[in-house]
């Protein structure tokens, strides 16, 4: 099947390579992904010398902009000296220091952290590592979580199963997927009691509770406030579960604060990270635990031991550019920055609001969504959005921004005025 012979006009490597390859959430006979030569700053650079100026930062990672010369120059120092090293019985001061500093960063006592190397692996982790604490306590009962409508922790089969059943990505595969308890998010009294009343119902079975805290993005860009994570902090603590927040893409500052826990002002048990944690330069993630977790796996019984162990956990390349993004965090004013993006998305895309098709218009952080009615033809808006300089990627029926936080202010109105511009063609 040579679908692909015929894009003319483009490298020979776009040419010979794209009838092999295989690509995410796209229907191979008609994909026509664009080739990109470089990146930089908030831009992406095509292989006919087009240049878009990014809206996503690569699914939320490049939170410095592209090839920040901090991190390249971090990677490469650590690359003439280990990039890589298995974490099975040997250490390195990249990753040990990392983990003493995302244990400084984090509130309260999520002090223990465990690497992988995607977001999906760090919610698999953390899940087996609720499971596992309990057993590890004396009750081998508790293997189901408690999991929400329109969330969205990845696409490996523990992950799916905690996410929105019905969401696109994952209703395919019911029949794969262990079955947890999927709940509405407690933002009122009868979703509270809802909840309280599947608590009770499964108070033997439930390892944990979790959610992505503050923005359910993946299913929908779905907002809560503080008042639903101080719920689930108390369900969890009167039903004596565990609880997980998931800020694989809240993390490093996208919703204002650095982690949205804080801003929440809510402690979880267990919380992942990855995406912008090596600001979108290397595959890295973590699931850190605090005390009481870690504290039931801390027995001389080897049969106690965390059960997990990825090949390229902890890689020293990623460590350093974990490093190198936290001090650009601790440089410069990253979190200023997204306040002031907030500002400009909000008033860039207020207008929005008036047009025939716009359901809702929200901002939090750097983060600015459009949600429609409904995309008829997402593929004909997405192509409308490259014609106009720039890339967006909006999905289900929601357009929305996630710049990198150093975007420029004419780059950021070039975002928002396409957005405009798309909308009040639709
Ligand atoms: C909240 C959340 N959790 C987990 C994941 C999965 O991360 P990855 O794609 O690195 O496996 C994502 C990815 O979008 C996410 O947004």
């Amino acid at each position: 099947m040579t679908k692909n012979g015929n894009n003319s006009g483009k490298p020979d490597w776009y040419e010979a390579g794209l009838d092999h390859v295989w690509l995410p959430y796209a229907a191979m006979k008609d994909a026509v992904p664009l080739a990109v030569v470089r990146t930089q700053g908030s831009r992406i650079v095509l292989a006919d010398g087009r240049e878009l100026v990014d809206g996503i930062a690569s699914w939320w990672t490049a939170c410095h902009g592209y090839n920040h010369s901090a991190i390249c120059e971090a990677v490469q120092r650590q690359l003439a000296v280990m990039p890589h090293v298995m974490f099975g019985g040997l250490v390195h001061e990249p990753a040990l220091s990392l983990a003493q500093r995302l244990a400084g960063l984090l509130p309260g006592d999520l002090d223990r952290v465990f690497f992988s190397d995607s977001g999906s692996v760090a919610v698999e982790i953390a899940l087996k590592m609720a499971v596992q604490f309990w057993i590890n306590s004396g009750q081998r009962t508790r293997t189901k979580f408690i999991a929400f409508r329109h969330g969205y922790h990845g696409d490996t089969t523990g992950a799916m199963a905690v996410s929105d059943p019905d969401s696109s990505f994952h209703s395919l595969f019911h029949g794969l997927l262990p079955q947890h308890v999927i709940a509405d998010l407690p933002r009122d009294d009868e979703s509270d009691a809802a909840l309280v009343a599947l608590l009770e119902r499964h108070a033997d079975d439930i390892a944990g509770i979790i959610v992505e805290p503050l923005v359910q993005g993946a299913g929908g860009m779905r907002f809560h406030d503080a008042a639903v994570l101080k719920r689930l902090r108390a369900l969890a603590d009167r039903f004596n579960v565990l609880l997980i927040f998931d800020e694989i893409f809240t993390g490093f500052g996208r919703t204002g604060t650095m982690f949205a826990c804080e801003a929440a002002k809510v402690v979880p048990d267990i919380l992942t990270l990855s995406k912008a944690l090596t600001g979108g330069t290397l595959p890295l993630a973590a699931t850190v635990a605090n005390e009481k977790v870690f504290g039931a796996f801390w027995s001389d019984d080897p049969a106690k031991a965390l059960m997990h162990g990825p090949t390229f956990m902890a890689n020293a390349l990623a460590c350093a550019a974990a490093h190198a993004s936290l001090d650009l965090f601790a440089n410069e004013p990253r979190l200023a920055q997204v306040a002031a993006i907030e500002r400009k998305l909000r008033d860039q895309l207020d207008g929005c609001r008036q047009l025939p098709r716009v359901r809702d218009v929200r901002v939090k952080g750097a983060i600015g969504v459009v949600e429609l009615d409904a995309i008829d033809n997402l593929a004909a808006m997405r192509a409308r959005f490259i014609d106009a300089g720039v890339f967006i990627r909006p999905f289900e029926n929601v357009v929305y921004l996630t710049p990198a936080f150093t975007i420029s202010d004419g780059e950021l109105e070039r975002l928002t005025s396409a957005i405009r511009n798309i909308v009040s063609a639709l």
